[in-house]
């Protein structure tokens, strides 16, 4: 078996004062898309979080494993926010380059990489993202976390506001590209049965606990399934 990209061990984190994930532990290994599932309010922002460093442990740990020199993680938030002022192409470089203007040639291999991926989006690279839809702003962020290569891609919700041919596609597109990058990809979503078409593997948290982690069998039980999340 190939060696873990992040082994979670025994992951608390609080908000409020109180646990939102508790005691989770989880193992993720190269070419693996974890679809996570379960009911509002049930922690799963709050462990994309802790594992994107943006909120503390309160007891556990992280160990990452992954390619050296190459990013341990890039996530993809359930807000999603853009640089509203800034335009297509300036957002992408910014979630990959970390510089919104990069050199002519760069620029123009990071359009041809999203033009490929999301092809949407072609004739909109130079506009403020303040001047898109909804769904074309979810689209930068998508596209935005999908390029940065690194090791595990955290995605939470990241179909909301897309019609179902085009979250199909791309995330068809994400999964494809990680096996061959030794990626993994963790992905919240609401809207299962798309995203359980490019899944390896089911996740389901409660309480801030996680209650299942196994075989995407489970979904085609509902009975069984809704014992578990409910
Ligand atoms: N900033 C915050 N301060 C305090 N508590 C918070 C904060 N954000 C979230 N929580 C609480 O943490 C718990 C877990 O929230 P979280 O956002 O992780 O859930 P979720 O599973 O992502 O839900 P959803 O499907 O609605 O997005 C909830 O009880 C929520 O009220
Ligand atoms: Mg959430």
């Amino acid at each position: 078996m190939t060696a873990p990209l992040i082994a979670v061990d025994r992951l608390t984190v609080e908000r409020g004062g109180r646990p939102v994930v508790r005691d989770l532990s989880l193992v993720i290994r190269p070419g693996e898309v974890v679809l996570l599932i379960g009911h509002n309010g049930s922690g799963k922002s709050s462990l994309l979080h802790a594992l994107a460093g943006l909120l503390p442990a309160q007891a556990g740990e992280m160990r990452w494993g992954g390619l050296r020199g190459r990013r341990r993680q890039a996530v993809m938030l359930q807000d999603g926010a853009t640089f509203l002022s800034r335009s297509v192409t300036e957002n992408v470089a910014a979630g990959v380059l970390g510089r919104f203007r990069p050199g002519p040639a760069k620029r123009r291999a990071l359009e041809g990489r999203l033009m490929a991926a999301i092809p949407e989006l072609t004739s909109k690279l130079q506009t403020p993202c303040a001047d898109l839809s909804g769904g074309q702003r979810q689209l930068v962020g998508l596209g935005r976390t999908m390029l940065t290569d690194a090791d595990l891609l955290l995605f939470d919700e990241p179909t909301v506001g897309l019609p179902v041919d085009v979250a199909s596609r791309v995330l068809g597109t994400l999964c494809g590209s990680l096996v061959a990058l030794g990626s993994a990809a963790l992905i919240v979503e609401h809207n299962i049965d798309i995203a359980a078409k490019f899944a390896t593997r089911l996740c389901v948290m409660k309480n801030g606990e996680l209650v299942y982690d196994g075989a995407l069998a489970l979904l085609a039980d509902r009975a069984k399934l809704r014992n578990i999340y409910l």
